[in-house]
């Protein structure tokens, strides 16, 4: 294209821009599309810039930014000048919370009812799990998704959803949704028209006439659920054509290729802005762009498709953070975070070591991995987590691994035996999830409590075992309480619910032991003695401390070597004063450990105080600050 810049920022005002001059807020808007769109083309013209038709495609896409704006002005469901999302400030004060809304208060409007409960926790964001409309039977736990504006009568109506959306505001509640950009049911309606025939939404999906094409592919992909079918594609016989199907052949990939598919997709973004989504988790990004003789995951181009849904965002609605789901090795997970990108990202990797060395007792791969990996750049934070509604995968770098004096193969062996309870000593009960019989891989399933050890314990053990167990998953709310970055707890983990194995009688859920850490909870018991209620108060405990101290805002962190293959250590420095800090010793073994330091220190639990020689008990997690109380 033999167009500069200038051109066609000119051209984009005369025929888009300048005919939305007298909208509100336009000055404002043009503000920030005068700074955006630079960038934002660049990532155009590099996914989009070979075709003949780019400029009239850039157009649709500005002229979307403008409509866009003008709508979230008019309706005054979101007004972009005014919105402030607290976890932008990398505060403390900021504590997840994901959940089914079924599971855990049947319908959105219940999730009203249950706000104190969210409040006694000290819960200021939410994750609902998919709620928009699925097909009826399969549907991968909401993420086949049928329609991205009508929510599933399962759960209530878009009215609801406003509704909730303003009662988590006036609690100071932000809410996260997904944006589910891979793929979207077989039932969707660009799906249902494609299958018609419809040759316009037949190319929003990769399809094949003949099962050469796809050969060209195949070889290089992973099987993501190896257990439910081979490969990646899916034969409809309606159509005679081959459908690319990353995850379940009822969930069908889009394809991006077509800046169609981008522009749409953009408009359905939108509307989950409309109604008041402050934060979007952009659902296995991974995987949106494909290339021959590539493995199609993480690939360039990915990104630029991200930075451009960034760079629109910034232009239409600034304040709305993105969330990045990429599960993936931890050299490219860092590709994903940066403000250009997505704000936010799951942080696999500490949750996975953090399982690795509690099977352990051994804290060097979480410490070796931490030091490459746990900082992040400015504005950009990690989601901690320590269990959510998918599995378990070893996703830590195999250099790391060698670093820490472990083969990562057989490494990961072991912990898939161990958190499966085949392990001779184990004290997990975790279940395998999508074993593939020709890699040997395998992922994990269960719940905190279950694999943590309390399942076993209950049944066959002593009260003291039971407590070691209260302890390992304190200790490890402990890490994720304190580490830079903001927790989010998955609902049910708060109160130690054990593994639920009743999926197994429901033919929709049977193939995937995910479904057994996904199943109705409520509150702890009254009962002080009743685990639940003991793992309940003590972590509220823990993230009330959080919130109170000044060093777990931000972002620093100085990741310790103590000499001590049990101990893991860690500083956090306050980010306004920085002769604040506080030093947090995590004990993975049972036995106790023996850490000098250079006092006086106080430790925000226990509320003890320290000279010098600490002694760590078996699973004891201490927030060291500097100076006695
Ligand atoms: C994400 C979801 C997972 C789902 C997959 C496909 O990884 O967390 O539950 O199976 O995407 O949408
Ligand atoms: C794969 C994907 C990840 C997804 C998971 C679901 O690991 O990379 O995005 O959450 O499968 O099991």
């Amino acid at each position: 294209m033999n167009f500069t810049t200038e051109e066609i920022l000119k051209r984009m005002k005369e025929n888009v821009l300048n005919h939305h001059m007298d909208n509100e807020g336009y000055s404002d808007f043009r503000n920030r599309f005068l700074k955006y769109f630079p960038g934002l083309l660049t990532n155009l013209m590099d996914l989009y810039g070979e075709r003949t038709d780019f400029l009239y495609q850039l157009e649709d896409v500005i002229e979307t930014c403008c409509s866009m704006f003008h709508e979230l002005q008019i309706t005054q469901k979101q007004n972009p000048e005014e919105k402030t999302v607290g976890l932008s400030t990398g505060s403390r004060k900021e504590v997840g919370a994901v959940f089914y809304v079924d599971l855990f208060a049947g319908k959105l409007k219940g999730i009203q009812k249950r706000i104190p409960y969210l409040n006694e926790l000290g819960v200021t964001f939410i994750h609902l799990m998919p709620i928009f409309k699925t097909p009826s039977g399969l549907t991968d736990g909401g993420y086949a998704v049928s329609s991205y504006r009508e929510v599933d009568t399962r759960f209530g109506t878009m009215h609801d959803l406003k509704e909730l959306i303003q009662g988590l505001n006036r609690n100071g509640i932000n809410l996260i949704l997904d944006f589910v950009l891979n793929h979207t049911s077989d039932q969707h309606e660009w799906a249902v028209k494609a299958k018609q025939g419809d040759i316009q939404y037949q190319n929003y999906y990769y399809l094949f006439d003949d099962q050469s094409e796809i050969d060209e592919y195949a070889p290089f992909l992973r099987d993501i659920f190896p257990e439910v079918r081979k490969g990646n594609f899916t034969f409809n016989e309606l159509m005679q054509k081959w459908v690319w199907t990353t995850f379940n052949s009822y969930q069908w990939d889009l394809n991006y290729n077509n800046p169609a598919v981008f522009i749409q997709m953009m408009k359905e973004m939108f509307f989950l802005v409309g109604a008041g989504v402050d934060i979007l988790r952009f659902d296995a990004p991974a995987f949106i762009w494909k290339r021959k003789g590539t493995g199609c995951e993480n690939l360039p181009e990915v990104h630029t498709l991200i930075r451009a849904f960034k760079s629109i965002m910034n232009i239409t609605a600034p304040g709305v953070l993105f969330l990045s789901e990429a599960i993936v090795h931890p050299d490219e997970i860092e590709k994903y975070i940066s403000v250009d990108e997505c704000e936010l990202s799951y942080n696999p990797l500490l949750m996975a070591t953090l399982w690795e060395s509690l099977a352990t007792r051994k804290v060097s791969l979480l410490q070796k991995s931490m030091e490459r990996y746990a900082s992040l750049p400015e504005g950009c934070y990690w989601i901690n987590y320590i269990r959510c509604h998918d599995d378990i995968g070893w996703t830590f770098s195999d250099h790391n691994a060698w670093d820490a004096g472990l083969d990562p193969g057989g490494h990961r062996k072991f912990l898939n035996e161990f958190y499966t309870g085949k392990f001779n000593g184990s004290f997990a009960k975790g279940l395998p999830f999508q074993e593939n019989m020709q890699t040997g891989d395998l992922r994990i399933s269960g719940t905190l409590a279950s694999l943590a050890g309390l399942e076993k314990d209950l049944t066959v053990e002593t009260e003291l075992e039971v407590n070691i167990a209260i302890n390992r998953i304190l200790l490890l709310y402990g890490v994720i309480l304190s580490m830079n970055g903001f927790p989010l707890l998955y609902m049910g983990d708060e109160a130690g619910y054990l593994n639920n194995y009743s999926y197994m009688d429901n033919p929709d859920h049977a193939e995937d032991s995910r479904w057994v850490h996904r199943q109705t909870t409520t509150c702890p018991k009254k009962n002080k003695n009743h685990y639940s209620r003991r793992i309940f108060d003590r972590l509220t405990k823990l993230i009330q401390i959080r919130k109170s101290c000044r060093s777990f805002s931000g972002n620093s962190i100085q990741i310790k070597n103590l000499q001590n293959s049990h101990v893991f250590g860690f500083s956090r420095i306050n980010m306004d004063n920085s002769d604040e800090k506080v030093t947090v010793l995590a004990n993975f073994s049972e036995g106790l450990q023996v850490i000098n330091v250079s006092g006086p220190v106080h430790d925000l639990i226990s509320e003890n105080n320290y000279n010098s020689r600490i002694e760590l008990k078996g699973y004891q997690i201490l927030w060291l600050k500097d100076g006695s109380n």
